[in-house]
């Protein structure tokens, strides 16, 4: 039978993949056969995560840089790392959760910078090279919060807004090269860095009366979600944000 997630011969990079669901990410596309640069900032944690996915059975690098300077640097490293580069995963953002009277401008400013103006230059950089590869991927990881708005939380909604918008803006202007452009939307996932809210009894909660699954997402059940957007066989599939909430945005 044929694998219709394989991805042997194909690289990837995979930004935010020292922790939470960039690494998940990174672990799934390693596991289906191929070559992933992982990047984040800390140099020390990418090489655990990239020790995790060793010990897997996966091939990986690391590229450690600021994507807030370097997007264009880390896509020329990787490019030379691997010969080329098939998939992109963008997975990497800064999260400040402060209402509208808290959040200055200027903060405003700082989450645009990396969330949606970094996700651009790093997607300008990368689409020579996914243009060229045959199936080139290029996916950016959003949020429900680009759909639906958790009150006070003006900048994030606005950043994955505009990267969902982002998405569809660039699948229909490089649909002739086969590339295709697509974004993952994930709900409440239970990473480190939502390790307070997990913990959080208000929080508990609040997921057990609007996630119809009653839980936090776990950063595996990703998995899939990446692998079907990945894949040379899902072809047809574009400009869509794929949303992986438990049902949380299908409930009223
Ligand atoms: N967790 C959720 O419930 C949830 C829900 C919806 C959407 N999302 C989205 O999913 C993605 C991952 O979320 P997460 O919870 O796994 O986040 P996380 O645990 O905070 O991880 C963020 C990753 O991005 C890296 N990073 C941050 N700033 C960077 C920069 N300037 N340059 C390069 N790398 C940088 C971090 O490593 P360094 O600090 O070492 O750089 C880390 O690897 C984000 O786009 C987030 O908005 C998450």
């Amino acid at each position: 039978m044929i694998d219709a997630f394989d991805l042997t011969g194909r690289s990837a990079i995979v930004t935010g993949a020292s922790r939470g669901l960039g690494l998940g990410m990174a672990r799934a596309l390693a596991g289906a056969g191929a070559r992933v640069v992982l990047n984040a900032r800390d140099a020390a944690s990418l090489d655990q995560a990239a020790e995790i996915i060793r010990a897997e059975g996966g091939t990986v690098d690391v590229v450690a840089c600021d994507l807030a300077s370097e997007a264009e640097q880390l896509v020329d490293d990787a490019a030379t790392l691997c010969g080329g580069m098939d998939i992109l995963v963008h997975a990497a953002a800064l999260r400040d959760r402060r209402a509208t009277a808290q959040l200055g401008a200027e903060d405003f400013s700082r989450l645009l910078d990396l969330n949606l103006t970094a996700s651009y230059r790093l997607a300008r950089a990368a689409l020579p090279h996914l243009t060229r590869a045959s199936a080139g991927r290029l996916i950016f990881v959003s949020s429900i919060a680009a759909r639906i708005a958790r009150a006070g939380d003006p900048g994030y909604v606005a950043c994955k807004g505009g990267l969902s918008a982002l998405t569809r803006a660039l699948a229909v202007e490089f649909g002739t090269t086969g590339l295709t452009v697509n974004a993952i939307a994930p709900g409440l996932f239970a990473t480190e860095a939502n390790a307070a809210l997990v913990a959080d009894p208000a929080m508990r909660s609040f997921v057990e009366m609007r996630v119809p699954l009653k839980r936090w997402g776990d950063p595996t059940e990703l998995a899939t979600a990446v692998l079907f957007l990945a894949a040379p066989r899902s072809s047809y599939v574009n400009g869509i944000t794929l949303t992986v909430d438990g049902g949380q945005s299908a409930q009223m």
